[in-house]
């Protein structure tokens, strides 16, 4: 089966429940600015794999706890996501997003930033539509944190001593700390049990940051073509992910140095190429794929709490998707 019908299938308990989340995204990010509405038709031509979203349902109903509200729920986590999709190819300098132009490539970075922040106040303005001011608190407190993870990866950029735990922090924050939120949300929402939340919270972290692990390994080796998105980026932007880590620190100092030297030699085109070519990155990668797959099965232990049914049976498919994804 092919990675999305895979999704696909795996998604059939919440299909509904997806199908009013679109239907309120659609309904947001409509403006009456004609401008305004140009960027919002192209950014919604593709849809993403909508797995935060999907995570709120699927949360849900696997605990018990689904509510009318878990679709708008749903549908705030993807408009964050999104948004933060719009700031993030800026600071990236990628191209191409969900098969099409980033936003800042077909207009520019002015009006990109614009429209990161529009879908933003959008995204926290329906949340204070819902009965709970928890989703409001929970999701403000998340995207303050995701900005201090995307602030202290560019901070951190060519920085090759960077340790395992630091990249491991940055990773959590830009990536997992959302996953967290949509699985505590999804099983809290809005009185629900707190320790069956901070449980579902926990596999969200260790799904997210999985997530974000394999995609760095992704960026390395992937074409855009199967991605839908810009591939090679990190090392274009000077970002030193956990393979590319683990290489240089089991290097001797020759291999250090033409790694340094692919990340920075002024003008050299294609660097993620050059880096695949001229230094073995395999075990690098086994490495982060190993630690990926720990982060699963620490992942899915935490879901034998829950009754066995469809959707707990979605959550542990949903956990092999991310190991194995290719876009
Ligand atoms: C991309 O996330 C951003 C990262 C955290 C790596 P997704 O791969 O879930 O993006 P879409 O929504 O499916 O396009
Ligand atoms: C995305 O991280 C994280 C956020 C959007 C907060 P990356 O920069 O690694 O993800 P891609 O590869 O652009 O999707
Ligand atoms: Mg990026
Ligand atoms: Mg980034």
């Amino acid at each position: 089966m092919s990675h999305e019908s895979t999704l696909l299938a795996l998604l059939k308990p919440v299909q509904p429940g997806l199908a009013r989340m679109r239907e309120v995204l659609g309904l947001q990010i409509a403006d009456a600015s004609p401008a305004v509405r140009d960027m919002t038709d192209h950014v919604s031509r593709f849809q993403g794999k909508q797995l935060r979203g999907a995570l709120v349902l699927l949360v849900g109903e696997a605990t018990g706890n689904s509510t009318d509200e878990h679709s708008t729920i749903a549908a705030i986590v993807e408009m964050i996501h999104l948004a933060t999709l719009v700031h993030d190819d800026i600071l990236d300098g990628a191209k191409v997003r969900r098969k099409v132009a980033c936003v800042h490539s077909r207009w520019d970075n002015q009006v990109a930033v614009l429209l990161g922040d529009f879908l933003y106040a959008r995204a926290f303005a329906l949340s204070t539509d819902l009965s709970s001011r928890m989703c409001s608190r929970l999701l403000s407190e998340t995207t303050r944190r995701i900005c201090v993870g995307e602030i202290e990866q560019a901070t951190r950029r060519y920085d090759f001593e960077l340790s395992e735990a630091r990249y491991e922090a940055i990773a959590g924050a830009k990536t997992a700390t959302l996953y967290a939120a949509a699985c505590e949300l999804g099983a809290r929402y809005p009185a629900g049990n707190e320790e069956l939340g901070a449980a579902l919270r926990a596999f969200g972290w260790e799904l997210g940051l999985s997530f974000q692990i394999v995609d760095d390994c992704l960026d390395l080796v992937a074409e855009e073509g199967e991605l839908g998105k810009s591939a090679g980026t990190d090392v274009a932007d000077g970002k030193v992910t956990l393979p590319v880590l683990y290489t240089y620190r089991n290097a001797d100092e020759g291999m250090r140095g033409r790694i340094r030297d692919i990340y920075t030699r002024p003008g050299l085109e294609n660097r993620a190429r050059h880096l695949r070519e001229e230094c073995d990155l395999q075990q690098g990668l086994d490495y982060a794929q190993a630690r990926a797959s720990a982060l699963i099965e620490s992942a899915r232990a935490r879901l034998a709490r829950l009754p066995e049914g469809a959707a707990r049976r979605s959550l542990e498919a949903l956990t092999g998707f991310v190991l194995a994804r290719r876009w």
